[in-house]
């Protein structure tokens, strides 16, 4: 496994949540209010979301406010701790939850009210390397992941474009620019370094990296899709961010360590440099793709 823990996700969620592209978000919103009235869907019915790579939730908790009243959530990832995070910190999140099953395992329904959304949230323990076909098989209205997409590699993007026949919506996804503030001698070899890390094998075969958001849009384009991209870089400053700076530059640090590629004085002074760093800026990019 690739290891994220809850409490790092927990630390990037409020900058992840501000990076979202607004525009772009709006384009979806307005996607399901055309477009559901026209499928003759009632308001009842709630939207089909499935999640990919879900973490604790954190892209539930940024999307449910602005998508349709009644939705229906399919949280997927392969770390049973992570689902039971999320099922945790959902609980906590929503004003009002009833499990329809008893207990604590992740795969009991939670239904979640949250300012007047009804929101039912399954979870279910898969691994996407081996098991994508399946899920894309399900009836699903939209296919969501967030910080994700830079972990597969460009032959699962292909059999994933290939299957894929639900709008998609994937936020946050790393695009390999980095922009620290104040400047540091080692800044690029660091850089260099990190993306060797990157893109070696996170599960599913070497990792599309930084490489990936164009690699979604051609496969996809080629395919028929209507593909909508724009940025979300994250835009962090000391001190309100300086945890995250930090353990991110730790994060970093640690990949960097394991590629041999910088000398360790260079890294030590890399890193006790970014511990005090004013402000940095991490590029994503957001994409919505919807199906002709
Ligand atoms: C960077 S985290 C993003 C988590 C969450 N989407 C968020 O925005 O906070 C990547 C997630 O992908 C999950 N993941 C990685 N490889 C996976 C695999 N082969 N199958 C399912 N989930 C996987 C990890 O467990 C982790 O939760």
């Amino acid at each position: 496994m690739t290891g994220f823990s809850s409490q790092w996700l927990s630390l990037r969620e409020s900058a992840d949540h501000r990076a979202r592209n607004v525009a772009l978000r709006q384009e979806v919103i307005q996607h399901f209010e055309e477009k559901r009235p026209e499928l003759g869907k009632s308001e009842q019915t709630p939207l089909r979301i499935t999640d990919l790579g879900c973490g604790t939730g954190s892209n539930l908790r940024a999307l449910a406010e602005v998508l349709p009243a009644y939705q229906h959530w399919t949280l997927i990832d392969y770390d049973p701790a992570l689902l039971n995070a999320a099922r945790m910190t959902l609980s906590k999140w929503a004003d009002h939850v009833t499990a329809p099953n008893s207990g604590t395992e992740t795969n009991t329904e939670l239904r979640c009210l949250k300012n007047g959304k009804q929101i039912t949230v399954n979870f279910m323990q898969v691994d996407l390397a081996k098991n994508i076909g399946n899920v894309l098989d399900n009836k699903i209205d939209l296919l969501t992941a967030a910080a994700f997409f830079d972990l597969v590699s460009p032959e699962w993007i292909t059999r994933f474009c290939q299957s894929l026949k639900a709008p998609l919506f994937t936020v946050l996804t790393y695009d390999g620019i980095e922009k620290w503030s104040p400047a540091h001698f080692a800044d690029q070899s660091v850089l260099n370094a990190f993306h060797a890390h990157q893109a070696t094998d996170k599960g599913f075969g070497l990792s599309a990296g930084p490489g990936a958001i164009e690699m979604i849009r051609t496969q996809l384009s080629i395919r028929n899709f209507n593909v909508r991209l724009a940025q979300s870089p994250w835009l962090l400053q000391a001190p309100e961010d300086q945890a995250l700076m930090q353990a991110l530059a730790t994060g970093s640090a640690a990949a960097v360590a394991q590629t041999n590629q910088i000398a360790t004085s260079d890294l030590t002074a890399w890193l006790s440099a970014r511990m005090l760093a004013q402000s940095c800026e991490i590029g994503h990019w957001d994409l919505f793709a919807i199906p002709h």
